[in-house]
């Protein structure tokens, strides 16, 4: 199958005419990174999520590696995360010299709180929620853990711009919240990231570190007599977000109601349609109505008669692309040598077996849609 032939594909990035007069707007103006759009997109995003700073960087996991080390999170230390996550969630805790302690799911595919409990220990000192699909973690009772065993909460909100639990957006539970703007993801600007916080120290400190650890920023400089006057207090990264891909975030976030909810209809009809198939189950998410949908995930049960596998290789092969979410974190070799496997891991084990994730995108039509359900339909024995 070669892409051209491809009728329905995974997923689709919509960059509107709106979008792409911003961006090249963006070009116009000489200075191309870290200036006045990036700091528009970061006001506006902190007004769209409620938290009080915002902090643009270079891609998701520099926001949580950033949002993690800012907290405190460092050599010694165990973080909490679950083990159905992209393993950027991971890898941003080994960046902080820290180590994953992974843990089981629940059956909305969320990190589940009662594996929290049992695999806290004496060095744990942060939990990284992942709303996972773009449903929200229990976050009450998350925040109840934290508490009780003074652990900070960093959210990995990569899958869940808009997203609410009990009206408040979250990335605003814990001390930090952190998003991703890939191409897939709720808006995009194509490689990005935010950083949001209620703290004005984890702000500054992020704001420093992803510029090298200058005290001084470009605009700052640019104002004074001496611009090349600054400290470094500690060293830093280059982890910066320029100018022209947050135009395009911020043209993006400007149209979010637009982009999200024809996800949202989408999904819909999806459920609708798939509801009573027989052996297909749709994941259980307690309240489907609070879901900003950035995955459509199935779970193929025996019933259906045909493996989850052979499902994706026969609708690949009449131009269909689906795929799965995730490979389970404790299966990657370098993880396992973290000793993270001899922990217990049932339900993110069968739901790798059985997860099948649709194609679902903005701009996805009803005809396309149509012929994913009737070809998948098709395969129930
Ligand atoms: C759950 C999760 N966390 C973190 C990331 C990392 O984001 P980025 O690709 O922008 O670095 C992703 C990206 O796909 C993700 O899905």
């Amino acid at each position: 199958m070669t892409k051209n032939e491809l009728k329905v594909p995974l997923f689709v990035p919509w960059i509107s005419k709106k979008d792409k007069d911003a961006v090249i707007a963006s070009l116009k103006n000489p200075q191309l990174t870290d200036g006045e759009i990036l700091r528009r997109f970061e006001t506006e995003l902190a007004g769209f999520v409620g938290s009080r700073y915002a902090v643009g960087v270079s891609n998701g996991t520099t926001a949580l590696h950033l949002a993690l080390i800012s907290s405190g999170i460092g050599s010694g230390d165990e973080v909490i995360i679950p083990d159905m996550t992209f393993v950027a969630t991971a890898n941003a805790v080994f960046l902080s010299n820290a180590k994953p302690i992974c843990v089981d799911i629940d059956d909305s595919l969320n990190i589940s709180t009662q594996s929290i409990r049992k695999n806290i220990t004496r060095r744990t000192k942060g939990i990284i929620p992942v709303h996972f699909a773009g449903y929200p973690c229990n976050m009450d009772e998350i925040c109840k853990i934290a508490k009780e065993h003074d652990l900070k909460i960093i959210e990995d909100c990569a899958h869940s711009l808009g997203l609410h639990y009990k009206n408040k957006h979250v990335g605003t539970f814990g001390v930090a919240g952190c998003f991703s703007f890939y191409p897939t993801k709720n808006i995009t600007t194509i490689e990005g990231g935010m950083i949001v916080t209620n703290s004005r120290s984890i702000a500054d400190k992020v704001r420093a570190l992803r510029n090298h650890g200058l005290t001084r920023t470009l605009i700052q400089r640019n104002k004074g007599t001496k611009p090349w006057i600054y400290d470094i207090r500690e060293p830093g990264y280059n982890y910066r977000l320029d100018e022209v891909r947050s135009s395009l975030g911020l043209s993006q976030l400007r149209r979010f109601d637009e982009i999200n909810s024809r996800r949202i209809k989408a999904a819909e009809y999806y459920n609708q349609k798939l509801n009573h198939v027989k052996g297909i189950e749709i994941v259980n998410y307690g309240d489907r109505k609070n879901h900003v949908y950035h995955l459509y995930i199935i779970k193929i049960k025996r019933e259906f008669g045909m493996s989850r596998d052979l499902i994706h290789k026969i609708l690949f092969k009449k131009g269909i692309r689906t795929t799965v979410h995730y490979k389970p974190i404790h299966q990657f070799s370098y993880i396992k040598k973290t000793k993270n496997s001899e922990y217990r891991f049932q339900k993110c084990i069968l739901s790798y077996k059985e997860c099948l994730t649709l194609p679902l995108f903005p701009t996805i039509t009803r005809k396309q849609q149509d012929y994913v359900i009737r070809n998948l339909i098709k395969l129930c024995k």
